[in-house]
């Protein structure tokens, strides 16, 4: 290992998985340097940084971050193309149907009458999402056209343009759970159901969705190191929706992913991985 190997942690708002990363790092014997990217300026010379683990809750803090490290020759986890392509789910969508993957059936209206049309094709019930967004913020199970009609009304009020756009998917009849899988570097290191909670029908953790452990065959091992690869990620977690017929589908892929919810399920150590992970891949 290089002797002075000089990790960043990039954030915005400190959560728990930046703590542990840190943590994680100076046990391993690295320099750790956090960055809160909101309080600093970005030059484009080198820092003394060798990776940057770019971890912003805002997509396109991250995505800048990660460019502007990458700019001025550091190597930045995940890498700025990895962010934004899966941290746009039209983007993302676009990279894993390339790649093969089973998606639900989707449909993008890029305007308030574009979505009309989307959900046509897609037919209901069906599932309205922002193309940027987390936590299951403003993820709308349609049920018939008076709910949509609303989700259009809201959505035109809204001032950014991105938020006009309606990625259209049909709803899948989740076995009140779905599959979230972490990849590190070429490895599934990690899996959990999501339950969801009683009080919604999304099972993000965010919104109270309950980490149970999940067994990882090998159809999701293949499809989760498939999806990873199909957006160049290096650390993302993969979202799996289980079919009635057994089929996996996969909804989407997170460039910053949360963990304390996989710890939690499956008491992996996962700032540990991502660390030796950042170790090995620097003495390549
Ligand atoms: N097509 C769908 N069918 C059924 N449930 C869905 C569908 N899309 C999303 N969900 C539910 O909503 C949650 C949030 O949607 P997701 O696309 O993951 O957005 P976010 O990026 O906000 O997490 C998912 O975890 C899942 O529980
Ligand atoms: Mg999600």
């Amino acid at each position: 290992m290089p002797k002075n190997l000089i990790v960043e942690i990039a954030f915005d708002m400190p959560r728990l998985e930046e703590k542990m990363l840190a943590k994680a790092a100076a046990v391993k014997g690295l320099e750790v340097k956090l960055t809160n990217v909101r309080q600093q300026a970005f030059g484009l010379e080198k820092p003394s940084i060798d990776v940057s683990l770019v971890r912003c809750v805002s997509m396109y803090s991250a995505v800048h971050t990660a460019a502007l490290r990458e700019g001025a020759g550091v190597r930045a986890v995940n890498s700025s193309s990895t962010i934004l392509y899966s941290g746009d789910k039209i983007l993302t969508v676009s990279r894993l149907k390339a790649a093969g993957l089973l998606l639900p059936r989707t449909a993008v209206g890029l305007d308030s009458d574009a979505a009309w049309k989307a959900l046509e094709k897609v037919g209901l019930p069906a599932v309205d999402k922002p193309p940027i967004g987390s936590w299951g913020r403003l993820v709308a199970l349609l049920k018939d056209l008076e709910d949509f009609k609303l989700v259009v009304e809201h959505r035109e009020m809204l001032a950014s343009s991105h938020m006009k756009t309606h990625f259209i998917q049909e709803y899948i009849d989740l076995p009140n759970r779905d599959i979230r899988t972490l990849i590190v570097g070429d490895e599934v290191v990690a899996a959990m159901y999501r339950y969801r909670p009683s009080n919604d029908w999304r099972t993000n953790i965010a919104l109270g969705g309950e980490p149970a452990p999940a067994f990882l065959n090998d159809e999701l091992i293949e499809i989760s190191l498939r999806a990873a690869k199909a957006v160049g990620g290096e650390v993302v977690s993969v979202d799996v929706f289980e079919t009635v017929d057994g089929s996996y589908l996969v909804n989407e892929v997170n460039g910053v992913p949360e963990f304390k919810g996989l710890m939690k399920a499956t008491s992996v150590d996962i700032p540990e991985k991502v660390v030796n992970y950042v170790v090995r891949s620097a003495r390549c």
